[in-house]
């Protein structure tokens, strides 16, 4: 496969918003094909802490929208991507399953959110953030755009820093580059740090999720707000 992105003087990835809009606008075709299976489990196990929660759901990244058939009936769905040739496959689905519990679906960088504070119950995030030129900055928006008392439901990549699993990541790393993914600099310390910063909010769990615990599934909620006796 062409390598989509350059490595900088560094060795870290060289990418920006359009160049990572580009990447997608060319995958969307395959990309159900090459990513529906692997990814799955993960997607059920993402859905299901969603459902529980109900309400208002913003699926940042959502892609070709193939999670959108799994969110139960009375959610209102709103998905953003940065591609469109994704949300054109996302919009083709919802028409042919008849989805009606999906709101809308716009363009939209997860860095600059184009929604008021405090308009989700759920915040969703399926493999994106690490496709994202500046993660925190997506992770601020994530927070703000939460209700308090909602939950920002991430899956992710979480880098081992050392053994068995470092090795395996090593040697995924040119299978996931041409994706975004930059698979070794998002380690736990990271998201640690951007929890520690971040006022109000909490994290619920962290599950490894297949294949190989490669990855994570990260549930945050926002402290609701007191109420006064
Ligand atoms: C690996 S795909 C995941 C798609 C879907 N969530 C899934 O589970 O299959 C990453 C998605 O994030 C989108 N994306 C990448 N950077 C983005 C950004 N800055 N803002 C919004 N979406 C972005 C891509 O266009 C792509 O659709």
């Amino acid at each position: 496969m062409a390598e989509i992105f350059k490595l900088g003087g560094g060795g870290q990835l060289d990418f920006d918003r359009a160049t990572v809009e580009q990447a997608y606008d060319r995958w969307a075709p395959v990309y159900d094909f090459v990513f529906g299976g692997v990814f799955s489990k993960g997607r059920k196990a993402a859905i299901q802490a969603a459902n529980k929660v109900g309400g208002r759901v913003l699926e940042v990244g959502v892609g070709t929208g193939i999670s959108l058939p799994q969110y139960a009936p009375h959610l209102r769905i709103f998905g953003t991507d940065i591609s469109e040739a994704m949300l054109r496959k996302a919009k083709r689905r919802i028409n042919n399953l008849g989805l009606k519990n999906v709101e809308n679906l716009a363009v939209m960088d997860a860095e600059k959110l184009e929604f008021p504070d405090k308009s989700f119950d759920v915040v969703m995030a399926q493999y994106v953030v690490t496709a994202v030129p500046n993660p925190e900055a997506a992770l601020d928006e994530f927070a703000r755009v939460l209700r308090p008392g909602g939950e920002l439901i991430i899956l992710t990549r979480i880098s081992a820093d050392a053994g068995m699993r470092r090795f395996i990541e090593r040697r995924l790393q040119p299978v996931v580059r041409p994706l975004g993914f930059r698979t070794a600099e998002f380690t736990w310390s990271r998201y640690a740090l951007w929890l520690t910063a971040t006022r109000k909010i909490e994290l619920v769990e962290n599950r490894p999720i297949p294949p190989l615990g490669h990855f994570s599934l990260l549930r945050i909620r926002k402290a609701a707000i007191a109420v006064a006796a």
